[in-house]
């Protein structure tokens, strides 16, 4: 995605090598403690570590009152050991005396409540008086440190959205109606788009206009869709204003800020945010589950390729157990390097932790950290120690782009909105779980997928998979139609094309947009009621969602027929040749072990082979930068290699050739 002016790595010297660390939190220590923390950083490798991201109460203890001394000396004291800092502008969570005098900033939720203090990032991302405070506070952090030496990027606040990105004050109210002035011009065009001659909801002035709160009946979905992009809008456009003020006073420094690509976050739309940062940047923990593994590989993927296929920083993940799922586990022996190096397969070149020093206190201390409640003397540290000198060996990683694969699974932040909004025929459909089947599929067929915004140029590829690309304008049709009439081959799968950017039904029949390209048309939707499934007449079992589909091209051919439920007999899965691509269909969901059997026929017909030797696939993902081969082990039994060495359960070996 990004373009070259915005593309710049940390501010260091000295040759290229992957950086490691964590968010330092010294504030939370008495002052003996840090000479102690630097020493340890150093016996474990740390090389960078993000500072400052919840220090604001401390640095300005009262309005217009600095207190950077505790700063200075932590970071001369980094700086000393060779310690580079990623410095937060500390805005993420607004002290106690601005919202004691400014309760005006705080966040409403969808019922009218005000959200109190008392957590943190607690403030409206629309308030003009929060934004005057936090640009204040950047301009006074940039003008302190802009010229210290251990500076080697700014972290703009800290995963913004996380907690208030939906806020239904009066802020965001004036601010969602110019919002929506910007992207209509005229009420007509928004009466037009939100389909107001429904329910008797006409607007006849702006003012009328309310972001989605609370109400009798189901909301409208097109005002749904619009609140969306307009909350994820303005958590960019905080970023841009704070980065705005770094890139004034700082020029030559780097600006990130950490993004959360991962399953358990959906409401942020990366793609329009990769361009306004000098690096990719982001923060991931995983989510337990059956596929806890390909997630964790499916968005660090996607965050490469969000990178633009250039290195990205891991900015956050965690050592062991975290703290806010219902059950905690920690992390079992090995799956510390496994997990880190992972990340690291798909082009991060910085791996860093939340935290450093385990929290003795406040609402994270169960949370794991590279230091645990224990110390130094544990199991856990000395895995921290190990993954240092790990990371370092691999310093010829650092800088290699990933090597693009030949399929890629298109991912659609608007189409997760739209796909999964209320009042649809089924609320059981996950986008994000279907995407992420696909992925396992092929990583169970040995195949390797990148995972690239649909907004990306993914013309090169030569299977594009588009899984419930639900939301399809005229432009993006035509951009699939154009990729397969010259020879590339799509793939999409069941409530795809339905809809165009106002969310209106494209009409005539489903997939709508889709389904001149894929030669087939579907009259009524048939979703599974819970706990149903049909069987294909390949031997594979559906379940979500059914369709009757009927064949309008003679040339488009059948690859599994339904074989059981209301549409027995009828196709299921449908490829329709175009000259030398294809466009093929999936009217149903068959979960990974129904798609490895079906992709095959995809795959073969177009040259799509695995990388891997027979005896691998499956078994060992595969993940490559320039010439080093990742070879990931996905199974809990060691795995024979010619060389290095036997592959441990969950292990990872990185060779400089493909294996054989
Ligand atoms: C992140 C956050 C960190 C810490 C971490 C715990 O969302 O940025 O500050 O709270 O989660 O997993």
């Amino acid at each position: 995605m990004g373009t070259s002016e915005t593309r710049r790595w940390l501010r260091r010297t000295g040759p290229a090598r992957i950086e490691y660390g964590a968010d330092y939190n010294p504030e939370q220590w008495p002052r003996e403690v840090w000479p102690e923390d630097v020493r340890l950083m150093r016996e474990a490798g740390v090389t960078v570590v993000s500072l400052g991201i919840f220090s604001w109460a401390r640095l300005e203890p009262r309005p217009g009152e600095w207190d950077f001394g505790w700063l200075d000396e932590v970071m001369d004291l980094l700086h000393a050991s060779g310690i580079l800092v990623d410095l937060a502008t500390a805005t993420a969570s607004p002290p106690p005396w601005l919202t004691a005098r400014h309760p005006e900033i705080l966040p409403v939720d969808r019922h009218g409540n005000t959200v109190w203090p008392g957590g943190r990032q607690h403030y409206r991302l629309t308030s003009p008086v929060f934004r005057e405070h936090a640009l204040r506070l950047v301009r006074a952090m940039a003008t302190r440190y802009g010229e210290h030496p251990a500076l080697t990027a700014w972290h703009v606040s800290n995963e913004l959205g996380c907690h208030n990105l939906f806020d239904y004050s009066p802020d965001a109210e004036v601010a969602f109606r110019g919002w929506l002035r910007d992207r209509y011009g005229s009420l007509d065009a928004l009466n037009h788009a939100w389909g107001t001659a429904f329910w008797s909801q006409h607007y006849s002035d702006w003012s009328e206009i309310i972001p989605p709160r609370q109400a009798a009946a189901q909301v409208n979905p097109t005002c749904e869709l619009d609140f969306k992009r307009f909350s994820d809008g303005a958590a960019l456009d905080h970023h841009r204003a704070e980065a705005a003020v770094l890139r004034e006073l700082t020029p030559d420094i780097p600006v990130t800020t950490n993004f959360m690509v991962a399953r358990s976050v959906t409401w942020l739309n990366y793609a329009a945010w990769a361009d306004d940062v000098d690096f990719v940047a982001n923060d991931h923990y995983v989510t337990p589950g059956p596929q806890a593994r390909d997630e964790l590989s499916f968005s660090a993927n996607l965050t490469g390729n969000l990178a633009g296929g250039r290195p990205w920083f891991l900015m956050e993940h965690s050592t062991s157990a975290v703290n806010w799922q219902p059950v905690n586990l920690p992390k079992k022996p090995g799956e510390l390097a496994r997990d880190s190096l992972t990340h690291v397969a798909h082009g991060a070149d910085g791996v860093c932790f939340f935290q450093w020093r385990q929290s003795r206190a406040g609402a994270e201390k169960y949370h794991s950290a590279m230091v645990p409640h224990a110390g130094r003397e544990s199991a856990l540290h000395r895995a921290v120690v190990d993954l240092g000198a790990r990371l370092a060996d691999l310093a010829p990683v650092a800088g290699s782009p990933r090597t693009p694969a030949e399929v890629a699974i298109l991912f659609d932040w608007e189409s997760m909105w739209a796909a999964e909004a209320d009042s649809h025929p089924s609320s059981r459909l996950r986008y994000h779980r279907e995407a992420l089947d696909f992925y396992t599929a092929l990583l169970d067929l040995g195949i390797r997928s990148d995972v690239v915004p649909a907004a990306a140029d993914w013309s090169a590829y030569r299977l594009v998979i588009a899984p419930i690309l639900h939301v399809v304008p005229c432009a993006l049709a035509d951009r699939c139609a154009d990729f397969v009439a010259n020879g590339g081959n799509f793939l999409t799968t069941y409530f795809s094309g339905t809809v165009d950017e106002h969310d209106h039904i494209h009409l005539g029949g489903y997939p709508g947009a889709f389904r001149d390209l894929l030669g087939i048309r579907v009259e009524e939707f048939t979703p599974l009621p819970d706990g149903d499934t049909v069987a294909l007449d390949n031997g594979t079992t559906a379940t979500l969602w059914t369709e009757p589909i009927d064949i309008t091209d003679p040339a488009t051919e059948i690859l599994a027929r339904y074989a059981t439920g209301d549409h027995a007999g009828r196709p299921a899965v449908t490829r329709r040749p175009v000259g030398t691509g294809s466009a093929a269909y999936i009217s149903t969901r068959l979960g990974p072990d129904g798609l490895t059997p079906i992709l095959p026929a995809l795959l073969n017909p177009v040259g799509i082979h695995s990388e891997l030797p027979p005896e691998l696939r499956g078994r060992v993902e595969l993940a490559i930068r320039g010439p080093h081969h990742f070879l990931i082990n996905r199974t809990d039994a060691e795995i024979a290699l010619d060389a290095p060495a036997p592959l441990p359960p969950g292990g990872v070996t990185v060779l400089p050739v493909a294996p054989h």
